[in-house]
């Protein structure tokens, strides 16, 4: 899909870095945006900051988690514009911590928001999608870790593992039926944003047994190799649309480690 002016886009996660970042590029390229996020008062933020830069922006809290609220927030962008172009399920989540210590509670949390919010992203958008017969595109936030696995991180792993190959095939599913429309899976490294403080959005119900608050945030703030900006990831993203490319790796120093793991696999 190479054509975003007056095309609509719908972003999960919109609110902070990685999804606020999209919403900036797409915005610049003349896109009505549809910025969905839990933070209602990120929202608000998100929407001042873009401004008139994008051709529209309304803000809409979801809990992508919850299927009602991802299928209330289809019923509400398809209600506002004709149809969506591009979806980007983004929203995502992280707890550091061993499989040897992670709680039921943490399991349901990631699992979720990172991947039963691309389900339910995928279920309320894309068959409507589609149905509208125009080109789209559905860009799914993976990770590295949807490649490799380190150690703390298996919750968070598993989950972008599962997004990866949801994100594969999806694309195949759409070939299937002749639908004109791509899938990118974004494969970021570190990046500068809040992913780390993710906690913030715990849910009440899903906190027992959470870890204590940590100082990873911070450690992640004061790293100045090797991480990448929310704008590079969202730079490599609009190629990837453009280009119709399924994997894309905005820090591809990182591919080491994807072929590293691959070749252990392999042996
Ligand atoms: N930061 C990194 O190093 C990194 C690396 C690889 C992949 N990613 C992925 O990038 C995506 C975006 O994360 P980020 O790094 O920008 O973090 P972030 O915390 O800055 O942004 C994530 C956004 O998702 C929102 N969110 C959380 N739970 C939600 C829910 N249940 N429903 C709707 N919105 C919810 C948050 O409020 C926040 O605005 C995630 O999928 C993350 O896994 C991040």
């Amino acid at each position: 899909m190479d054509e975003f002016n007056d095309r609509v886009a719908v972003i999960t996660g919109g609110a902070s870095g990685i999804g606020l970042a999209y919403a900036r590029i797409l915005g610049s390229l003349g896109m009505h945006l549809v910025l969905a996020d839990i933070e209602a008062d990120a929202l608000d933020r998100a929407r001042n900051e873009i401004g008139t830069a994008a051709r529209s922006v309304i803000t809409i809290p979801t809990d992508v988690s919850d299927a009602d609220s991802v299928q209330a927030l289809a019923d509400a962008a398809f209600a506002a514009h004709r149809t969506v172009h591009v979806l980007c399920n983004n929203a995502g989540v992280s707890v550091t911590r061993s499989l040897l210590t992670a709680t039921t509670a943490d399991w349901r949390w990631m699992l979720g928001v990172n991947v039963w919010g691309v389900i339910h992203g995928i279920q309320s958008f894309v068959p409507a999608m589609i149905e509208r017969g125009e080109r789209g595109h559905v860009v799914n936030t993976c990770s590295v870790a949807s490649f490799t696995v380190m150690p703390g991180y298996g919750m968070y792993s598993a989950t972008k593992h599962a997004t990866a190959a949801i994100s594969e095939a999806l694309l195949g599913d759409l070939a299937a039926v002749d639908a004109p429309i791509g899938v990118t899976a974004v494969c970021p490294s570190l990046v500068r944003t809040r992913l780390f403080s993710a906690d913030r959005n715990r849910p009440d119900d899903l906190r027992e047994g959470a870890p204590e608050p940590s100082d990873e945030q911070d450690r992640v703030d004061a790293i100045t190799e090797g991480i990448q900006t929310p704008d590079d990831v969202a730079a490599s993203m609009v190629a990837a649309v453009r280009a119709e490319q399924l994997w894309v790796f905005p820090n591809r120093d990182r591919l080491d480690f994807v072929r590293e793991r691959m070749a252990r696999v392999t042996a």
